[in-house]
Formats: structure tokens, sequence, C-alpha cells
């Protein structure tokens, strides 16, 4: 393994005993590229050829009051395989909130946790007055990365391979996009939303394979919302409306307070993929609140529609943590919220959902073949939680159709990242591939590369491949396939 070290950030931040600055979240504040990785255990597998892409997130400098781990800046971590090779980079999102701070040398928005008033600057998104960290989520469109930020930011792009940054998404609406928008790489069409505190609330959009955004259109709601992710079948993308909102008539007084509406139905709006709001068709289902789905199809008169089901999204607070933190540890323990594998099925003939529960462990963060997103599937892949943490101990593989599943644990101290399938080339069916996923190790205080053979999951990795330093911990990855990053529109050779 070659590493160059490219860069390394002068961080403002103090140490400190906070649970999500220590440990497998310590920020890591160097740039490096890592070539010709080598091996722990194993063979790189050959018949691969892509990258897989990490965000995650790491705080430069002292927050301004209470830190939240959603609040550190973005960075991009990526192992692009091809002949048997793998080479690792990562670089940070250069946001424009990372080069502003980094002028004024300290952080200039409050993050999550506070109030948005301490803010020294206006900010951008969903709260008004925070940072675009564009450390969320991270898809391949057109041939290029798309970073995002779950309170909608800007969209920045990055080269898939090299990382280079070539800044925002020029077709990006006033409202921002949200995290979670979806490719369809059948059509190479991208599918996103975005929501704001200014009616109609929510907006839907579609740029195409050409990166050329070719619709846009409100989805009214009837007041500001809190929606995570959306997702889509062949001819339909379905939003929500979660009663897990802003209490109306606190904001008025300009106070934002988050209160679960128990006895309010969860609502989906199913939208045809160029439809407009008159088209659309609303859904009631079961009170709760999705942090994220899995995927949709059609089938007959029905859509099927798979996700995590919260069975108590407002959970009490913790009181066995330091003070300050009580809600937040509450609010990253998946075990107290209790979200579980959920299958939904809307009737467009009867206006009717039917829904059940697929599994009673708690699960979420879920990954299945992209080639069948939006299409009937049979495989996905969940992430399971350290209880009490924001960490991922192992994976669960699940056959939806029967009902099967087997599952993987990643060790005493090792946490894994969101795990997506990397298809094997020439691969006939939907589980013939590789989940791919990044560990930190906190005793030995490294990082490495996981590679599961999906066809023998329950046998654990086939390949663990070193990489060149201990990662911070973060929320979203993909996969991408590298003919179809080669063949994208905005692709430019390293
Ligand atoms: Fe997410």
């Amino acid at each position: 393994m070659k590493v160059e070290l490219v860069n390394r950030v002068q961080p403002t931040l103090e140490p400190s005993d906070h649970p999500y600055l220590n440990g497998a979240h310590t920020p890591l504040l160097e740039e490096v590229n890592a070539i010709d990785l080598g091996v722990i255990e194993g063979r790189i597998p050959a018949d691969i050829d892509g990258v897989y892409i990490r965000n995650t997130q790491n705080q430069i400098h002292q927050p301004l009051g209470r830190y939240h781990p959603f609040d550190g800046d973005g960075m991009v971590h990526a192992i692009s395989f091809r002949n048997g090779k793998a080479d690792y980079r990562n670089r940070f999102v250069r946001t424009k909130g990372m080069a502003a701070e980094a002028e004024a040398n300290g952080s200039l928005w409050a993050g999550l946790m506070e109030d948005p008033r301490k803010a020294k600057r206006p900010g951008w998104g969903a709260h008004g007055s925070i940072k675009d960290a564009s450390s969320t989520d991270v898809v391949v469109h057109a041939g290029q990365v798309l970073s995002t930020y779950y309170q909608c930011g800007e969209g920045y792009r990055l080269h898939p391979y090299t990382l280079d940054n070539y800044g925002t998404e020029a077709w990006t609406p006033l409202d921002g996009i949200s995290a979670h928008p979806k490719v369809d790489e059948r059509t190479g069409e991208l599918l996103f939303f975005n929501y704001s505190k200014y009616p109609p609330y929510m907006h839907y959009g579609v740029v195409d394979k050409n990166n050329k955004l070719v619709h846009y259109t409100p989805v009214p709601l009837p007041g500001p919302r809190l929606p995570h992710d959306m997702i889509f079948s062949e001819h339909y993308s379905i939003l929500n409306d979660c009663p897990l909102f802003w209490d109306p008539d606190l904001l008025k007084q300009g106070k934002h307070v988050v209160r679960f509406f128990k006895d309010v139905p969860t609502r989906f709006a199913v939208i045809p993929r160029y439809g407009k709001a008159e088209d659309i068709k609303w859904f009631e289902a079961a009170p709760t609140f999705v942090l994220h789905f899995l995927n949709a199809y059609e089938e007959g008169d029905e859509i099927v529609m798979d996700g995590y089901f919260q069975e108590d999204p407002m959970p009490p607070s913790r009181n066995d943590v330091p003070k300050g933190y009580e809600r937040m540890m509450s609010y990253l323990d998946q075990h107290m919220m209790r979200t579980k594998l959920h299958r939904w099925r809307f009737n467009l003939k009867t206006g009717q959902t039917i829904e059940r529960r697929i599994d009673e462990r708690v699960l979420e963060f879920g990954m299945i073949n992209q080639k069948y997103a939006g299409r009937k599937y049979r495989y996905c892949y969940s992430a399971v939680q350290k209880p009490g943490w924001f960490l991922f101990s192992g994976l669960v593989k699940h056959d939806v159709d029967t009902g099967e599943s087997w599952e993987v644990q990643f060790g005493p101290d090792r946490y894994g990242s969101e795990a997506p399938f990397a298809p094997r080339i020439g691969a006939k069916d939907e589980d013939d591939g590789y989940l791919v996923s990044f560990i930190t190790d906190e005793k030995a205080g490294t990082s490495e590369c996981l590679l599961i053979d999906s066809k023998k999951f329950a046998q654990g990795p086939v390949c663990r491949i070193r990489l060149p330093h201990k990662m911070s911990s973060g929320t979203h990855a993909t996969w991408a396939n590298g003919d179809e990053i080669r063949s994208g529109k905005l692709y430019q050779a390293a």
C-alpha cells in the first residue's frame, strides 16, 4: 500500500468527553490517497468493478454549544475495485460552510441541538440557520458523486474515483435537496424531494441522465414536516407526511418543538414519476415515523413498499448519560425507537392500505441490489445497531419472499458502515455479489474494508482489506458500478 498525505485540516476543536466526538466517532482530519491496498485476510476479488463511497461527519471546530453527530463536516471516503486491485481516497466535501468557518477559524453555525439563533451567519435549509455540511448521504448520478445534507442543502458534486470537488449542483432549487435522492439505474434519472417551513412545504423533482432538471412540482402538505427519505417504483414516486413534526401552536411563537402526534395517521403520497400535485393519490397508514425505506414495486393494482416502521418515534430521554445529551442519546438509539422491517401495500383502485411487520428485530439502514430498485425484489440487507449507540455491530440479510434471514456480527468493538450491494461482474441472480462495509476497530485503532459474499452471507467476510487510517463513523454509503460511472455524462477521466 502506497500512502500519500494530501492535506491535514487544522482543528480548533478542544478535547472533551462528548460521547460522539470520541471512540468510533473521533473526527478524522487528514486526507490521503492510498494505492494498491493490501489484505488482512482473503484475496481482493477480481469479479467486481466499481466504487464504494461513504459519507462521514468530522467536526473541525469547537461547536457553538452542544454538538450532535449529524453536525460534523462531510467527508467522503471511496474504495475503488478493478482487476483484483483496490485503491482508497478520502476528501472533505469542500462546502461553502466549511470554507467560511476556515476563514473565521471557528464555528459560525450552531448544530441540531442548539437554538438556531446562536448562528453567527444566516444558514440554509429547512431550519434556516444551520450549516449545510453535505455530510448525510451520497449517490452516484450521471457519472459523478452527489453528496447531500438531510436538512435540504445545495448538493455537492465530486469525482467518483479521485474525489476532486466540483462544487455545488447548478440545478439545486431554492429550497435545496433533501438527503436520499434516488437513482433509477434503468433510466439514469435522479428523483429527489425537498421540504421547507413555507407553503406548499414540499417539492418533488426529476433530473434526467444528462443532469438536466426536467420536472419540479409542489407536493402540498398541511404544514411544515420533517421527512427524511423517499422511494420509487417503476412508474411512481412515494413521498411521506409522517405525524412527527413541529408543534404548530408553538411554531407560531417561533419555538421549534418536535412532537409525535400518535393519533394522526401517516400519509403517503403516490405520484406518477412526472405527475403534478393534482395527480397525487394519498394513502393513510398507522402513525409512525419512517427514517429509511428499502424499495417499492408495482404488483397488479398494488404498490408494495418496504421500510422501517418506528414503534416509538419519540422515545423517553435517557437518564444515564452526561447532562444535556439525554434526548440526543435516546433519539440515536434505534432500540428505543424500535425500528422494524415493515411492508405497506397501497391499492391504487380501492385507496386502501394494508401493512404488516416483516421482522420483529430492531433493524435499520437497509440496502438492496440497486439493479432491482423500483422492481420486484427478494433480498435486502439491514444494519444491526449496538444498543444505546449510533453504531452498527452487524448485518442481517432477508429473503422477503420466504421470510428467511441470515446474520453476521462484526465482533467486539468493531463497527461497520452501511453496506450496499456490489453485483458480481456478469451476475445472473439478485444476490450474486458482495456486501461492502468499512469497519472501525475501536480496540486496534484501525479501519478496514470487509467484503461479504451474499451467497455465503452467514460465513462472514471473504476478504478484509487494510485501510490507511481509522475513520470516523458516519451515516450513508453507496456502490456504483465502474461501467455505469465510465458511461456517465459528467464523468471526467482522472
Ligand atoms: Fe438517512
